[in-house]
This record gives C-alpha cells, sequence and structure tokens, in this order.
C-alpha cells in the first residue's frame, strides 16, 4: 500500500526545500533580467555607456576621464532653514571631488566632450555624507532612465537609422541637441556652472518637506570659447588649466539651492523649473588642491547620488535610484580590475577626522 507523504515525512520536506530553492532561483533570473530580456537592469544600462566600444577595464564606465580635487564646502548656514543636514550648520566641511568629462573613455581629449561634469564628497562632522555629482547641462536628454538606454543605444548603433528614430519618438531631445550645438564652451572646469538636475527633498528641522534641485556657480566669469580654438590646446587643456588655477589659489563656487513652486514637476530632468523659482545661497565650494585619479583621493569614491545624510531626501525623480544601481555595477567592476589601472604612487593616507565641534579649520597652507 502506498503510503501517504505528510508535511512532516522527508519526503514532504524535500519538495518543500525544492519549491523554496526554486523560488528563489526564479526570483533571482528575474531580478538579473534573464526572464524578460527587454526588462531594463543596470548591467544592461552600464553596457550600453560604452557600446560597440570595449569598456576600458579600472576605469569608470561613464565620466571616465577626470582629476581629483580636495578641498571645503563653506556653509554660510541659510540652509539650515530648509534642511536639517549637518553640512548647512555654518561652517568648513572637508571635500573630496572629480572634475570629470561625460564620455566613457578616459583618454578622451578634451576638447571632444560637450558634458563637464563636477562630483563631491562632503563629511562634516557625525559620520554622515552627502554625495552628488552635478554636469554643466542645463537639463538632462531624456526624461525617464529607460529613454536614457534607448538613447545610448541608439547612439551606439551601426544602423544610420537609429538616431533620426529615436530623435523622432522622443521630440524633446532636440532641445538637448540645440544646447550641445550652440550652448557655450568654456577653456575652464572653474568657468562652468555645474546642475545637479534631478530633484531632491530637503527636510527641514520641523519635519517640513522642500522640493529642491541645486547647481554650483562659479565664481570665474565664463569666458566664451570657440571648439576649435579649445581643440588646439591640447588633450589635457582643462586638467592643465584647473592644475595651474588651484596652484595660483582657491577656486572657488557657490552652492545654490532652488525651490519648487506647488505647481512645479519633481520627476523629469530634462524639464528645467521656470525662471524666478526662489533661490538660497547656501555656502561655498572652495577646490584648493588637485591630484591626478590614479593616485588621488577620488579613485575609489562612487558618487551614488543617494547617499544622503539625514536632511536630504530622494523623491518621485526616479534617476536617483536607476543612477545608483547603475554606478554600482560601474564600482564593482572597476575596482575589480584595478590591475588593470595601477597606481603609481602608495595610497594616499586617509585624511585626519574632522574636529567635532562642527567648524573646522581648513589645513596649513589653504587660503579659504
Ligand atoms: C540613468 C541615468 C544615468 C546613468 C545610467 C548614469 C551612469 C553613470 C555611470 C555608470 C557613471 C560612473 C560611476 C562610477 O563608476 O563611479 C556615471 C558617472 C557620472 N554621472 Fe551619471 N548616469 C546617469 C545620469 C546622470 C545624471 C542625471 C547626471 C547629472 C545630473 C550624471 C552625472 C554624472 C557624473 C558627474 C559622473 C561622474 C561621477 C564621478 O566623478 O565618479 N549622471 N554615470
Amino acid at each position: 500500500m502506498a503510503q501517504r507523504q505528510g508535511p512532516g515525512s522527508p519526503l514532504g520536506s524535500l519538495v518543500a526545500i525544492g519549491v523554496v530553492v526554486g523560488v528563489g532561483a526564479a526570483a533571482f533570473a528575474y531580478t538579473a533580467g534573464w526572464l524578460s530580456p527587454q526588462r531594463l537592469t543596470p548591467e544592461r544600462m552600464v553596457a550600453a555607456l560604452g557600446a560597440p566600444m570595449p569598456a576600458d577595464l579600472g576605469h569608470r564606465r561613464n565620466h571616465a576621464k577626470g582629476l581629483c580635487f580636495t578641498g571645503w564646502f563653506q556653509a554660510n548656514g541659510n540652509g539650515v532653514a530648509l534642511s536639517r543636514a549637518a553640512l548647512f550648520v555654518a561652517g568648513s566641511y572637508p571635500v573630496v571631488g572629480r572634475f570629470n568629462l561625460g564620455t566613457p573613455n578616459p583618454d578622451a581629449k578634451d576638447a571632444s566632450a560637450r558634458v563637464r561634469g563636477l562630483s563631491i564628497q562632503i563629511k562634516p562632522p557625525g559620520g554622515q555624507e552627502w554625495r552628488s555629482g552635478m554636469i554643466n547641462a542645463p537639463f538632462f536628454p531624456v526624461s525617464t532612465p529607460q529613454d536614457f538606454y534607448q538613447l545610448l543605444t541608439a547612439s551606439g548603433s551601426k544602423d544610420p537609422g537609429a538616431m533620426p528614430g529615436f530623435v523622432a519618438a522622443h521630440p524633446g531631445f532636440v532641445k538637448f541637441g540645440a544646447w550641445a550645438q550652440t550652448g557655450p564652451w568654456t577653456g575652464s572646469y572653474a568657468e562652468e556652472r555645474y546642475n545637479g538636475l534631478n530633484a531632491f527633498r530637503f527636510v527641514d528641522a520641523s519635519g517640513a518637506v522642500h522640493p529642491v534641485r541645486w547647481s554650483m556657480l562659479p565664481a570665474a566669469a565664463p569666458v566664451s570659447v570657440d571648439p576649435a580654438t579649445l581643440d588646439a590646446g591640447g588633450p589635457d587643456l582643462l586638467e592643465q588649466d584647473i592644475t595651474k588655477r588651484v596652484q595660483a589659489g582657491p577656486v572657488r563656487w557657490t552652492l545654490q539651492v532652488t525651490l519648487a513652486d506647488a505647481s512645479d514637476q519633481t520627476a523629469d530632468p530634462s524639464e528645467p523649473w521656470p525662471d524666478g523659482r526662489r533661490t538660497v545661497d547656501v555656502g561655498t565650494l572652495l577646490v584648493d588642491q588637485v591630484q591626478a585619479e590614479a593616485d588621488g583621493p577620488c579613485r575609489d569614491v562612487n558618487y551614488d547620488p543617494t547617499v544622503l545624510p539625514d536632511g536630504i531626501a530622494v523623491g518621485d525623480d526616479p534617476f536617483p535610484a536607476a543612477r545608483s544601481a547603475a554606478y554600482a555595477v560601474s564600482f564593482d567592476r572597476r575596482t575589480a580590475e584595478a590591475a588593470d589601472y595601477p597606481r603609481t604612487a602608495p595610497a594616499p593616507a586617509p585624511a585626519p577626522a574632522p574636529a567635532q565641534s562642527g567648524a573646522e579649520t581648513p589645513a596649513q597652507g589653504n587660503k579659504p
């Protein structure tokens, strides 16, 4: 007579384990995108970034050319009314940052990249930190991470109809194309305005939420340069320029926060908010040293835009989460490939811990 297999029997347990393992494997396959080839995963996004060229091992998969800097964020205290984040309390806090170019090619000529970036990591006392990556474009080319993937796929395609097809399906892209073609070029990282583009939420001490975007406004007056003159300046002209400027004295930007009106959307970085929105200058970024990336302190920093202190939070903009996932894939790969991008000197000693008083005096030799 066949024996019934109750829940407590060995066969029943094996079946239960099999079901758990099977469901787990299916969930893993789903998450990895194996069950739905059309699903956008961070791996697919990163693969599309440099395609069809092979990745440059050891380097960031986008914004691959850059140099590190260190300096200070000098908060003026005006941000405290908007956000309870410690970095807005008046004082000077250490910054590790990176000037960079929007290209997957770490050997690109400086004049070839239309998009220039500034990345910052600010560490006030207390252990929390703020990371942000900003670019000189006044708006993002597309509205959603999915559209960005389609843009990357079209621009990397050999099909001559791919880009026209993309533009026809995404008419909003024309605005970005116009900026790329006719917007002014400068000859210096120091003369660029860098925009965070994504919307976040500032949370003040009372718990009130303020939807914001932010920008770094240069102290140096922008001087328009035509691309041919830039091209004649050599492949590393921006790196040479900023190195020379910083050697001559600190280079500064104002961190300006723009507050959304109640009617403003906060989910689409391709749509700037109308002029005239309230802005608050919350402090000064002061850059007083630059270092080559190979041995510099920014080399192994992932400027993940979702690394936020208490007082700054993500909102309904889908980009920060998509960026975070893609940056993690890029970071994992490039750090695992470190042997392909060797350091030329021993790793720098960690910076001394910031003083706990809240206000810190910049190190000897700095001239804030
Ligand atoms: C879904 C959209 C985006 C994707 C998939 C993407 C992808 C990436 C990747 C893979 C990196 C290299 C990360 C690393 O290895 O550490 C990177 C760097 C960077 N991205 Fe994005 N990005 C996106 C949107 C944006 C936006 C909206 C901005 C600006 C507002 C931006 C600005 C930057 C900057 C400044 C860097 C350089 C960061 C650094 O210095 O390490 N990105 N991006």
